[in-house]
């Protein structure tokens, strides 16, 4: 059919065209909104799930959602390579000029905008951070350069701010897991300030399902100020909607065998639907897509994987890597013992546990439970079962 109307979104973060699922999600967070509005305590959520499951789509509708509850949503991708303070003060910025324009600042903003500019200086003394705050910092408040006390003093400043303003501010941030121990805690230490202070500033995530063992190392009363709810493949009735919903609106249907061919192949993980979505679109004649049409698709999904999705992950690992992943694959998909895994590479554990360590640093591999690793792509043990043998050099 023509490839220009495909109506499918295999990008990472691409909102779909039919939300599959995640109602009830998104009604949680507005939920959580309205009780911080109104200066209700709740916990806050960090979702967390596997690669391509659809956490920064749902972090997406967050967003949404904050925008039609007139609250303030600053999104942001955690990465290792950028400083996570001066990202902060960025973000910490651009939320107070969104609560208010600077013209109509109360005498809450104007405090707000002195901490922030106080904390900005701190973890950029250049002063290249501060454009738009030409206040005097607020000496004393936010300028310790621990992160921690200094960004309790941040959301503080931006709570009352907003408050001021009858909004709210809520950061929105992906890829959680990579922030080190150190900021998570002054993540968790800052909404635990404004818990107490009953503000309207909160912070909400998204990250690999390793998550709450992190959060709970970095502050011990992580879990009570927040919930992790971890999501899942679609359940078949969602993952068959997620396929044939985005063809519908565009006057196509699926015979009943091909979606459960579909629905099969992938699992119902959402970024494959949208992969395999694509793939059969443009294989298929219409206006109904077949079973023969699904079965000619899937070869081309799975080189079309094999080449992107997959290959992206191991792109960077070095052989040694490889070969560690290849043995967990060799043991399957659910989650390994780091003992068996040595002894398929006839090692001991201790010979092999930085390589582990490594992996899991890298977000490849997380620990559902102790002295346990799995992989954090679904479907991965398959693709390195396809991309090397064990005993093979890896391929470049
Ligand atoms: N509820 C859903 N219904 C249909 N498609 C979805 C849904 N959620 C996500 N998708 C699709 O799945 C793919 C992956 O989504 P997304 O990028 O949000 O996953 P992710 O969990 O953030 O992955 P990663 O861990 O790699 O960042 C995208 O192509 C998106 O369009
Ligand atoms: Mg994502």
């Amino acid at each position: 059919m023509d490839r220009a109307t495909n109506p499918y979104t295999p990008n990472a973060g691409a909102p779909p065209r039919y939300l599959a699922g995640r109602r009830a999600e998104v009604e949680d967070f507005r939920v959580l909104l309205r009780r911080l509005s109104r200066g209700y305590t709740e916990q806050s959520v960090v979702v967390t799930g596997l690669r391509g499951v659809g956490k920064t789509v749902l972090l997406g509708q967050y967003q949404a959602v904050a925008a039609d509850e007139d609250w303030v949503a600053i999104d942001a991708e955690v990465s290792k390579n950028t400083p996570f303070g001066p990202q902060l003060a960025n973000l910490a910025r651009r939320a107070l000029l969104q609560v208010s324009p600077k013209a109509r600042w109360g005498s809450r903003a104007r405090i707000a905008a002195g901490v922030i500019k106080s904390f900005s200086l701190t973890v950029q003394p250049d002063g290249s951070l501060t454009g738009g705050l030409d206040v005097e910092a607020e000496h004393g408040r936010a300028d310790t350069g621990n992160l921690n006390d200094d960004l309790a003093d941040v959301f503080e400043a931006l709570g009352a701010a907003a408050r001021e303003r009858d909004r709210g501010v809520v950061f929105l941030f992906d890829e959680v897991q990579f922030l080190s121990k150190a900021e998570l805690e002054a993540l968790i230490g800052a909404v635990h300030r404004t818990v107490q202070r009953q503000l309207p500033v909160t912070f909400a995530g998204a990250g690999l399902p390793q998550l709450p063992g992190l959060a709970g190392d970095a502050k011990s009363y992580a879990e009570r100020l927040f919930k992790f709810p971890e999501i899942g493949p679609l359940p078949p009735e969602a993952a068959a909607e997620a396929l044939v919903e985005p063809a519908r609106a565009e006057g196509v249907t699926f015979a009943a065998a091909a979606v459960a061919d579909v629905v099969r192949y992938t699992d119902g993980y959402p970024y494959f639907i949208q992969e395999f979505g694509r793939a059969v679109w443009d294989v298929a004649e219409g206006p109904t897509i077949t079973a023969d049409d699904a079965r000619a698709a899937e070869a081309l999904v799975e080189a079309e994987l094999d080449s992107s999705f997959f290959r992206s992950r191991v792109q960077r690992s070095t052989p040694e890597e490889l070969r560690y992943m290849r043995a967990m694959a060799e043991l399957g998909a659910e989650a390994q013992k780091a003992s068996d895994v040595a002894e398929v590479l006839g090692k001991a554990s201790e010979q092999v546990a930085p390589l582990r360590a490594r992996l899991i640093s890298k977000g490849l591999l997380y620990t559902p439970r102790y002295g346990y690793a799995k992989f954090t792509v679904p479907q991965f043990d398959r693709f390195m079962n396809r991309y090397m043998a064990l005993d093979d050099v890896p391929p470049a």
